[in-house]
């Protein structure tokens, strides 16, 4: 299976976002700390979604998934396992995220190291530390990680790094544990927020005290809730960054500006135009025609998300002057500069920097996606290179994103998933083969 992409016309027309995909992840795993029916609104039908619902039926979780409506309902009255398959643990690392909950309904969880996306090592040891804080004990040794508490007790707990998986781990176990539990130096993405949310719902006694800490109350029971995603800022970003690309004009009905502060921010510094939707809701964006190279640097929220590193580099390419990008978040998501290169981008790296100098044009390529982002960096480049992309590696695409060719594909660009291992057109035949 793989992408297929084509030089495409300017964007055009309304879209409307999905839930966000590190959202519902979390908040699926928290049904966890609930005895009972839960509904989330708004559900991406994406590929980690599926897993997700995999991993909580393999507990005991009983899901119904209406694709249409994109409603999903859990219902966690009889999840009676606290042990998470390998098989299922390496398909995503989110699934790292049902370890807090598993411990403070089990008092016990038993978790492989989880898989993902190859965008660098990847620890896990801020959860872990402070989960032994918090007076788990953790054995490692064959297949599991075994971990299990006697009562998770309320901690001051420092991150030295504001890690999303970890505050929300380490929360979800603290809402079950007696007395004050401090998360400092926490992170707070709109996801973590939105987690917060949910488990306010539930009945957890949760605040947040300036700068970045989390109070937690420890509670005894907590309940089934009902809730509708926050947007999705990333498939957002999508969407922006494929007109900004096509020199296109696109609403994005549901959107937050707030969210994406300082993305939109570097978006006008090109020249483009953004403006908040008539109701104070959605973004407006129009694509300026003569684009100019803007430098950033990734970093926790309200920061550059590190997850529109790579999309925002493919517009990078094709932008007047010159770019520096400094991932800072992660030490290996630059792996898709050799996807663009091969599409005539010229970028250099030196350490954690991607020097970009705009080029008058790209050409399609056979490339492969490495990580979600990835996927996006490419698909957007071949929407404005000359011929045809084709993109394999498309599992990660399809981890991220809900169908995200087809909505492109709304609004006028050339794109499709094919099942088909047959390519039209041998891409020997290709401009793009010709050149590289
Ligand atoms: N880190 C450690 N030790 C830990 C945890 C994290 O060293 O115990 C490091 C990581 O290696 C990384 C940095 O801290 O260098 C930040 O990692 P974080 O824990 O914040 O990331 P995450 O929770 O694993 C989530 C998203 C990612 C997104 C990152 C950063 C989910 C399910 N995943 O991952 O999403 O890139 O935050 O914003 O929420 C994606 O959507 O494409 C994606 C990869």
């Amino acid at each position: 299976m793989y992408v297929e992409i084509k030089q495409s016309p300017e964007l055009s027309g309304e879209v409307s976002l999905y839930g966000a995909k590190n959202a519902v992840l979390v908040i699926m795993a928290s049904l966890l700390l609930t005895s009972g029916k839960s509904l989330l609104k708004n559900v991406p039908a994406s590929s980690d979604v599926l897993h997700m619902i995999t991993l909580l039926e393999s507990l005991g979780a009983v899901i119904s998934f209406d694709h249409e409506t994109h409603e999903l309902w859990v219902d966690t009255s009889s999840v009676d396992k606290w042990r998470v398959h390998p098989d299922i643990m390496k398909k995503m690392r989110a699934s790292i995220l049902v370890m807090g909950p598993l411990l403070a309904r089990f008092s016990r969880a038993d978790i492989a190291l989880p898989g993902g996306c190859v965008i660098g090592t990847r620890p896990i040891d801020f959860h872990l530390k402070n989960f032994s804080k918090m007076g788990v004990e953790i054995q490692s040794g064959g297949a599991y990680l075994k971990t299990h508490v006697r009562q998770l007790s309320a901690k001051d707990l420092v991150l030295e790094y504001p890690s999303i998986g970890a505050t929300e781990n380490l929360m979800m176990a603290a809402v079950c544990a007696p007395g004050t539990t401090r998360i400092i130096n926490a992170a707070l993405e709109p996801e973590v927020l939105d987690l917060i949310t949910v488990l306010q719902k539930m009945g957890a006694q949760i605040a947040i005290e300036p700068p970045a800490t989390i109070i937690i109350k420890g509670e005894d029971a907590l309940k089934p809730i009902e809730h509708e995603l926050v947007v999705d800022r990333l498939e957002a970003g999508a969407f922006l960054l494929a007109a900004a690309i096509t020199g296109g004009t696109v609403f994005l009905s549901n959107a937050n500006k707030d969210h994406l502060a300082v993305f939109l921010l570097k978006l006008e510094e090109m020249g483009h135009l953004v403006r908040s939707g008539p109701k104070g809701t959605g973004i407006l964006f129009k694509a300026t025609k003569s684009p100019q190279a803007v430098s950033f640097k990734t970093a926790p929220y309200p920061g550059f998300p590190t997850d529109l590193q790579a999309p925002m580099m493919a517009i990078q390419c094709l932008a007047q002057g010159r770019s520096v990008i400094d991932e800072t978040v992660f030490e290996n998501r630059l792996v898709h500069i050799r996807e663009l290169q091969k599409m005539g981008a010229q970028i250099s790296v030196e350490g954690s920097k991607a020097m970009v100098t705009g080029v008058d044009e790209l050409y399609g390529a056979s490339v492969i996606a490495s990580d979600i982002r990835a996927s996006c960096a490419l698909a957007i480049a071949g929407l404005a290179a000359k011929g045809t992309t084709i993109m394999t590696g498309i599992s990660h695409w399809r981890r991220g994103y809900d169908h995200l060719e087809k909505k492109l594909a709304s609004l006028g660009a050339s794109i499709a998933l094919s099942h088909s291992l047959h390519l039209t057109k041998p891409l020997s035949e290709t401009k793009s083969a010709q050149k590289y």
